[in-house]
């Protein structure tokens, strides 16, 4: 059986992050149109693909994930409206005023809900607004729109895109710890002044050897605030050689996580960043050592990850 069928009869999606291009290898294509759920646009979303140049807005790669996922039955979810990474150079060194960057993000975002309306059916709207200690990241959208950029914008989709699930989303948040403290005041303050949130990303890029993270308490407590949630960005790295041994810590690590999030009845499902280690965004040898980080391995063949999260499903 596929991963979505086995996750549908939990209730629950599963999905991947995809390219554009990768849809031109027909070993990708296929395991894209079956094994998922949803659809999350990798890059294609960011400011710095959709307005490299200024004015010049590039819909291409996106419009063709927008479109594969509505040929496949696919849910869309839209990545980022809002961040602070992946900007474009015009607007990173263009020494704009507070009022002209708000401007620029006000059009960014109703821009991107006005042309995904009706395909996009939840929207990361912040990405990784929270610091380690807690506090919001100060970041040029904080620095120029203030603290209230992050309800502004959830306020500007929603009036474009009602129907859309607005989230935040953020890494390194899944134990207790300050930074998970801070997105969970932040999320009960926006609610508490009724600004339209219903869902936390869970970005969970892990290491292998690191301990399975206690997702489902850390879930639960957002959950009790009347949120769903979701494992957004699921990926299980490791140092080479890649050995039998580690494959199946590898696949361990993913079992447990598909399995927090079964105890968790908001848990709406888990995203897996990249098909297989071939088009992973962790390959080996570039930034990092770590590399290998999906349930497919670099010729499309399944990992015993992929095996462990059918298992766990
Ligand atoms: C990554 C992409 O996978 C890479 O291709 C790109 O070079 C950098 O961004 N958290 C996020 C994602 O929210 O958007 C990031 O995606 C991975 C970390």
């Amino acid at each position: 059986m596929t991963l979505r069928a086995l996750a549908a009869r939990h209730g629950l999606g599963f999905g991947a992050a995809l390219t554009d291009s990768g849809l031109t290898d027909p070993r990708y294509l296929a395991l894209a149109a079956t094994q998922f759920s949803s659809v999350t646009p990798e890059n294609a979303m960011k400011w710095d693909h959709v307005e490299r140049v200024r004015h010049t807005r590039t819909w291409d790669p996106a419009d063709a994930l927008a479109r594969f996922a509505a040929r496949h039955g696919q849910e869309l979810r839209g990545h980022p409206l809002v961040w602070h990474d992946q900007l474009p150079h015009w607007l990173t060194e263009g020494h704009f005023t507070p009022g002209e960057l708000a401007a620029l993000l006000h059009t960014h975002v109703t821009t991107l809900t006005r042309r995904y309306a009706g395909a996009v059916t939840a929207w990361d709207v912040v990405n990784e607004p929270v610091e380690e200690d807690g506090s919001l990241c100060r970041t040029l959208w904080r620095e120029a729109l203030g603290p209230d950029y992050i309800a502004q914008a959830l306020t500007w989709a929603h009036t474009v895109d009602p129907e859309a699930r607005l989230y935040l989303n953020e890494f390194g948040a899944l134990d207790e710890s300050p930074k998970t403290k801070g997105l969970h005041d932040l999320a009960a303050s926006l609610l508490d002044r009724g600004i339209p949130l219903h869902g936390i990303g869970f970005q969970c890029h892990l290491l292998l050897g690191q301990e399975a993270p206690a997702l489902a308490r850390t879930l639960n407590r957002f959950a009790e605030l009347g949120l769903e949630v979701a494992v957004t960005e699921l990926s299980v790295r490791m140092l080479p050689p890649v050995t039998p041994a580690k494959l199946a810590a590898q696949a361990a690590t993913y079992r447990a996580v598909v399995e927090e999030c079964l105890a968790v009845p908001a848990c709406t499902g888990l995203t897996v960043w990249g098909v297989g280690d071939a088009d992973s965004w962790v390959p080996q040898g570039s930034r990092s050592p770590y590399g290998t980080p999906t349930l497919y391995d670099g010729a499309y063949r399944p990992k015993p990850a992929r095996e462990a999260v059918a298992r766990a499903l």
